[in-house]
């Protein structure tokens, strides 16, 4: 079955029910390892994917398949605990599908996390990177086949996916921690082969900062239905041919985890300091 504006509906009126009328909110998607976040909302109501109508489930070790409702300082924001990937079979319209369902159910600025491999010699496994801008090299969209006008126009524009005002939300919120924040942007591929030097080198040439097999095309439908991104990517691994060792999905989620202190401290301060839209 497609999984159209109908599907979309019936996954948000599950949830209206389920989380009562729900508030504008901040989204939250927590990518490999990072899903600690939502442990520590306040008033947190979960929601398992497996009961929401239509709802992809994932199949990746290290992701906990749940909505999380609840609030940050006083700051409404709805939490997907864990997310599917292209890799997985899935067809970009049911990757972005819960994205899409969390912006219908009221989500109205979107943070995207993600595990990411760095391109760059002189950083390090647990740096965290803000994105600036991303590359789309899964040879496939979310928009593909006919567009229906009431999730966003045709052609988009992608100028402004992850506008800078949100990445400035995010720095001073690092600032304010001592914490380094880099930026840069992030190059989405299939997967779920981590990649050659080759195509690392490919990579650097052109133009990205990280790597990685998730995010891109969740960004593109929020920007198709007119919600800005914060990006995060946390660099669980230098990139191949950089890395000395071989990489392994052990090492991103061991990585992962052993900053989630610090990524949960950044995001728990920079969702009450976004924008109200
Ligand atoms: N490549 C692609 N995806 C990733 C990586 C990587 O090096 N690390 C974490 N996710």
């Amino acid at each position: 079955m497609p999984l159209g504006f109908d599907q979309i509906q019936s996954a948000v009126a599950f949830l209206a029910d389920r989380l009562g009328g729900l508030p504008p909110t901040v989204g939250v998607v927590l990518g490999s390892g990072l899903g600690g976040f939502a442990d520590q909302l306040e008033g947190a109501v979960r929601v398992p994917y497996a009961t929401i109508p239509h709802f992809p489930v994932s199949t990746v070790e290290g992701h906990r398949g749940q909505m999380v409702a609840g609030s940050v300082n006083g700051r409404a924001v709805l939490c997907m605990q864990g997310r599917v990937h292209g890799y997985e079979g899935y067809d970009p319209t049911g990757v972005v599908f819960p994205a899409r369902v969390l912006i219908r159910a009221g989500v109205r600025t979107m943070v995207l996390t993600n595990a990411a491999g760095g391109i760059h010699e002189d950083w390090q496994p647990g740096d965290l990177m803000v994105i600036t801008d991303h590359i789309n090299l899964t040879g496939r969209s979310p928009l593909t086949g006919p567009n229906d006008v009431r999730l966003g126009p045709r052609f988009p524009d992608m100028s402004h996916v992850y506008p800078a005002e949100l990445q400035e939300v995010a720095h001073r919120a690092a600032k304010g921690m001592g914490l380094t924040l880099r930026s840069g942007v992030y190059l989405g591929l299939n997967g779920p082969q981590y990649e050659t030097p080759a195509e690392i080198r490919m990579a650097r040439t052109l133009g990205a900062d990280a790597v990685g097999m998730s995010t891109v095309h969740e960004a593109i439908a929020c920007s198709h239905l007119g919600v800005p991104v914060l990006g995060i990517s946390c660099i669980t691994n230098l990139a191949a041919g950089i890395s000395k060792v071989a990489l392994s999905h052990t090492e991103v989620k061991d990585v992962a985890n052993a900053v989630e202190s610090r990524f949960v401290g950044l995001l728990r301060d920079i969702c009450p300091a976004l924008p109200q839209r």
